[in-house]
Parts: structure tokens; sequence; C-alpha cells
């Protein structure tokens, strides 16, 4: 399939007991080298078949997506995983177990038959076995590996509602198939066992901690590597985050491009502790405003109820160049959930984010959950995000 359609056609499925037909119908589409967005518990994926190098190029162009970041191969089961990777370290057995269907992506040697192109000419491949219904249902009647990165457009956040995927890719693919919101709302934590001690190169779903329990001696990359090239006053969320220790990495690693989360806005995220941090939030917004520009906080709600009477004041303070109406909207507070429910605020975060990206707000300062457990994949975003302009306060 080399011509796309003008619309993209989309079908409404029930996320806990797909419909049969709906689901042979994208299975079709896969089948024939198409692409259809589907539901995982992390993220929409757009998939195709990882077997089809031509069908996987279309991923590349419906995404606008540089050829050098890799995909990542979903299977339905275990079971397939000697199709895709070879020369399997015992320890994926111990981790399939506890992990899958879930969350985790592996990285692994990379099979013959699946073409270069999927893991951008690496000799590794990513794989995971989703645990959604519709995706579980989808790769079974597809009966291939499917290639699926993120159903978004390159650097926009990733989808967690078809909504985004069609205010993305609408036109540039076959089908999505629309289940309702993702419950994880992160993508999955990527695990590279061909290095050793295995490494996290990106956190996600499934937290450091779970990992340790299986593989004691496992390791976390340090923020994206690009962040130390993108100029500004830069600090890592933490360099060693609640007993992880943090491993520098030399080289980059593929995908671990920096501006992979970036909303239209400019992004400052605040880490520290929560006082100090709100206290900096609070002179950040007053610097903007005294610029003249207009700002989204993506804070939670505990953040948000300490804030409002100090955003009040400074909204209405006479420093500002705008004239007083114009101050008193140009503060836009958007909470994500609460400190005390980091897997929720997760579930939020890129909705919350386009939602304030597209109220056309010129910055977005942000503040996340302590960076443990899954917190720490809502700072590896938010650190994305913002593109080397994090402040560390304490
Ligand atoms: O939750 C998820 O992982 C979602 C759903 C759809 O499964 N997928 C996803 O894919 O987030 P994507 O393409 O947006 O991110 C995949 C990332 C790459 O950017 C890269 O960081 C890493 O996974 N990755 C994949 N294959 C790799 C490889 N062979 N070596 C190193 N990193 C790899
Ligand atoms: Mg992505």
């Amino acid at each position: 399939m080399t011509t796309r359609p003008l619309r993209t056609r989309v079908r409404a499925v029930s996320p806990e007991h797909p419909d049969a037909t709906l689901i042979a119908e994208a299975a079709d589409v896969l089948k024939a080298g198409g692409l259809v967005a589907f539901p995982t518990e992390t993220v929409y994926g757009l998939g195709a078949n990882a077997l089809d190098a031509a069908a996987v190029a279309g991923i590349f162009v419906a995404k606008g997506r540089p050829s050098t970041d890799p995909l990542i191969v979903h299977l339905r089961g275990v079971q397939d995983l000697a199709i895709v990777a070879r020369d399997l370290p015992p320890m994926v057995d111990r981790l399939a177990a506890r992990f899958w269907p879930g969350p985790l992506t592996l990285i692994l040697p990379r099979q013959a038959a699946v073409p270069a192109s999927v893991s951008a000419g690496l000799a590794t491949v990513g794989v995971r076995v989703p645990a959604h219904p519709v995706a579980r249902a989808l790769i079974e009647a597809a009966g291939v590996p499917v290639a699926a990165p993120s159903a978004n457009l390159f650097s926009r956040p990733s989808p967690t509602q078809a909504a985004h995927v069609l205010a993305d890719l609408d036109g540039r693919i076959d089908l999505l198939l629309d289940a309702g919101p993702t419950s994880v709302g992160v993508e999955s934590t990527v695990l590279d066992l061909t290095v050793s001690p295995p490494l996290v190169r990106r956190p996600g779903g499934v937290s450091v901690e779970a990992l340790r329990d299986v593989l004691p001696d496992v390791q976390v990359a340090s923020r994206p590597a690009a962040a130390a090239q993108a100029g500004a006053a830069v600090d890592a969320p933490g360099a060693d985050v609640a007993g992880v220790a943090v491993q520098d990495v030399a080289q980059v690693a593929p995908g671990q491009l920096l501006r992979h989360y970036a909303p239209r806005a400019t992004l400052t995220f605040i880490v520290g502790e929560t006082s100090l941090s709100r206290l900096r939030t609070l002179r950040e917004v007053g610097a903007r405003l005294a610029r003249g520009r207009s700002v989204g906080l993506l804070v939670l709600t505990e953040d948000a109820e300490t804030l409002a009477p100090a955003l009040q004041t400074l909204s209405e303070a006479p420093l500002t160049r705008m004239s007083f109406a114009d101050a008193r909207t140009s503060v836009r507070v958007r909470s994500y959930g609460s400190h005390h429910d980091a897997a929720g605020a997760a579930r939020q975060l890129f909705d919350v984010l386009r939602r304030l990206d597209a109220e056309g707000v010129d910055e977005i300062v942000a503040l996340a959950p302590a960076p443990d457990g899954i917190g720490l994949a809502i700072h590896d975003r938010l650190t994305r995000a913002a593109e080397g302009r994090v402040i560390t306060v304490d």
C-alpha cells in the first residue's frame, strides 16, 4: 500500500472484548502492508508488519520520523521471540514470566528475518508483548510480529487517546482502532540486555525498583545525552534517585533524541524539594509575565492549590508589560494529577500537555511527582520536553 487515504478510517472497539470482525479488518490492513494505529496499555502504537520492509518504511514516512530511530516489535507472546531475536540470555525467561504481557521492552540481538530498517540498522531489536486486549487480538489475527512506534508525529507527545492520534496522523494512516484512553499513559520501559550489566535506556511503565527484584544489578542510563548539548543550564533529575544508581552512557543511544516529546510552547521543568520548587515556579512565572509572555503551569493539584493565592497576586502586579486584563488571563494552571498518585499523573501527563499546548501559551512551567516508581518516567519525559531547560532547586 503506497497511497494513503485522505481520511483515516476510525473504528470504535471495546477495550476489553474487541469485536472479532473489526480485529479481522485491521489485521487484513496489516497483512496487506498497511498502517494501523491501535491501543496498547501504555500509549497508542502505529503498527505495520515487522517482517515487511516496505510497510515498515511507511511508518517512518507517516510519522515524519528519522530513520535513525529504531522501532519496537510487538509479539503475541514469548513463544514468538525466536522469530525476531537470537542468542537469548537466560534472564529473558525470568523477565518475561514476571513482566509480559506488559510495558517492558527488551533489547536483544536481532534475528535476520527482521529488516534492518526496523532497528535503524542496529544489530539489535526492541521487543515487547503488550497487555492490551485489542493489541493482543490484533497481533494474533495478523499472524506476524507488529512493528509499532508511538502513533504520534515525530516530536509530538505520545498519544494516549484516539483523538491524539487523529490530530497528528489523520489521512496519513489507513485505520485507527479507538478503544478509549490507555491505562499506563507513558511508554514502556526499555531494558537493554545486550550490555552488561543490563541498562534501562528509557524508564517507563515498569519501574526500575520492580526490575531490580528480578535483576538486582540493573543500571539506568543518565538523562538524554543530547541535553548536554542544549546549551541552557542543565541539571539531571537526580544523579542517584531512590537508590537507583545512574550510569553515564558514553554514546547517545538511538532514539534518545532529546526533542522527542516537545510541545510547541517552550517548556521549563523545575525539579527538587516540593516547597522550594513551588517558590522557584513563582519566580519563573513572574519573570515570564514581566516579559509579556503567557504561561501555562503543568502541575499537580496540591501545587495548584498552594500556588493559587500567589499567582493571583502575580498576575495583578503592575510589573508586567501587559494590560491588567491580559495579565489576568495570562497564567493558566492545569493539573495532571496528585503527588500522592504518580500512576494517575502518568496516565494524564500527555493529554494535559497536549491541551495546554493547544491553548497557545508561550511558555509552560512544569512540576512532577517524586522521581521514583513511574515518577522516574514522568521526569524523563518532562526532561526531554524541556530540551535542556531543567532547573534543580536543591
Ligand atoms: O510503550 C511503548 O513502548 C510504545 C507502544 C506503542 O508499545 N512504543 C513506543 O515506541 O514508545 P517508540 O518508537 O515511540 O519508542 C521506541 C524507543 C526508541 O525511540 C528507542 O529509544 C528504543 O525504543 N528502542 C527501540 N529499539 C531499540 C534498539 N534496538 N536499541 C536501542 N533502543 C531501542
Ligand atoms: Mg515515540
